[in-house]
């Protein structure tokens, strides 16, 4: 078959792939514990449900302008004044199937071939592949202090005179790292002075645990003008749990903002009004749903932490927002996708491989399930590598003896 060089390039979403595989297993009747997943387990508020099945009864179900709704813009132009401190017009905002899309359009909208895009590592998995789709070049950073901290000194020093952008995700996945206001401050100032985009992936900016604090882009960069070169991305997904609605946005200058309208009136003629509708009602409507995704996240996170300080030999740095933790297990296994697999197979806990975030020997193990979730899978995963655990465990009825160790 011929398929295209870009396409060749692009890898499978870790992610995506590892809830197949799950899934298969998981109809198939085996008890699998899913510590992979990016997608709180709550239910979608009910205004945003109302608002979507509203339409539904209509029965009038059509495009849309291709960027947007002009009540969903209104919602975004007020959500951005809330958190961002700044008035934008319709004329900045786009709306796009998932914050995945507005991210994708936002680079097809900037990138030529061969331009680069830096971003620190561990980083989200479809970076760099939606680089790769655009013909740029993907640059991670890994922090040379061995955090997950990005230092501006790391971003500074990978920069050339291809690079087109940066972008930061804060908080972050895969790791819950918080990124510091005097990093944010410092990549803007960057990003500004050089004249390059700096694309804030804000998908988590809600869900921020203990004293820590998520930083407005705004604080420090220029107000939004036509050379404004901050794209700021969010989106319902998260901070709602509504991934399966796949509504998110972005706002950009006027001039960017007319470009992705027309890459993205090409690629889908816009967002399923349905979704639109939905995502209206869960940002006009109460809010309190979602600072108790937040504290049960917290709640998850102290549950997880304290199990995986008790394990020997492992090495789990505390998130401080998001839903996942990231875990250095290369004690134990240096191969990441081999270890995922490993214990998928042995002892039906689903996790993913840090060498698809740009980091060999971790796991990323996702804090959304329940509390039972998170025990029984930190505990199968403990037992399957730890020599010091007894010999057989119990799964339900089934009891498993272990003779690889
Ligand atoms: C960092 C980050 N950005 C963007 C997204 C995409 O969100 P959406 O579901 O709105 O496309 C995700 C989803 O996992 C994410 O983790």
């Amino acid at each position: 078959m011929s398929i295209s060089l870009i396409a060749r390039d692009i890898k499978e979403s870790a992610t995506l792939m590892i809830n197949e595989k799950a899934a298969i297993l998981r109809e198939k009747g085996e008890p699998i514990i899913h510590l992979g997943g990016g997608e709180p387990k709550s239910k979608a508020p009910i205004s945003a449900i109302l608002a979507a099945t509203s339409v539904i009864n209509s029965g009038e179900v059509r495009y849309t302008p291709a960027d947007g709704t002009p009540d969903l813009k209104q919602a975004i132009i007020r959500y951005t004044e809330d958190y961002y401190k700044i008035k934008v017009a319709p004329e900045n905002v786009i709306a796009s199937s998932g914050a995945k899309q507005a991210i994708m359009v936002a680079l097809q909208a900037i990138l030529n071939p061969q331009e680069e895009v830096i971003f620190p590592a561990p980083y989200w998995v479809s970076y760099s592949e939606m680089v790769k789709m655009c013909n740029g070049i993907p640059v991670p950073v890994l922090p040379e202090d061995g955090s997950f901290q990005p230092r501006i000194e790391d971003i500074e020093r990978r920069y050339t005179s291809y690079t087109k952008a940066v972008i930061i995700n804060s908080p972050n996945n895969p790791t819950g790292a918080v990124y510091s206001r005097q990093f944010i401050k410092d990549i803007v100032e960057f990003c500004q002075e050089k004249g390059i985009y700096l694309i804030m992936d804000d998908i988590y900016h809600r869900l921020v645990f203990d004293d820590s604090e998520w930083v407005n882009v705004y604080d420090y960069a220029k107000e939004m003008t036509e050379t404004s070169k901050v794209i700021v991305i969010n989106g319902v997904s998260k901070q709602y749990a509504m991934t399966g609605f796949r509504i998110g946005w972005a706002v950009v200058n006027r001039k960017l903002q007319e470009v992705m309208r027309i890459l993205q009136g090409h690629q889908t003629s816009g967002p399923s009004v349905v979704m639109q509708k939905a995502a209206v009602g869960a940002l006009n409507g109460v809010q309190s749903q979602v600072e108790s995704l937040r504290v049960t996240l917290q709640n998850s996170r102290n549950v997880m932490m304290e199990r995986l300080n008790a394990f020997k030999g492992i090495r789990a740095t505390k998130p401080q927002g998001a839903f996942y933790v990231f875990v250095d297990f290369s004690y134990y296994e240096k191969d990441s996708r081999k270890l995922a697999n490993f214990l998928l197979d042995k002892v039906r806990v689903a996790t993913v491989p840090g060498v698809d975030f740009g980091l060999e020997g971790y796991l990323r193990l996702s804090t959304c399930g329940s509390i039972k979730d998170i025990t029984e899978g930190t505990e199968r995963i403990k037992w399957a590598l730890d020599p010091d655990s007894p010999n057989e465990l119990y799964i339900g009825q089934r009891k498993l003896v272990r003779d690889w160790l």
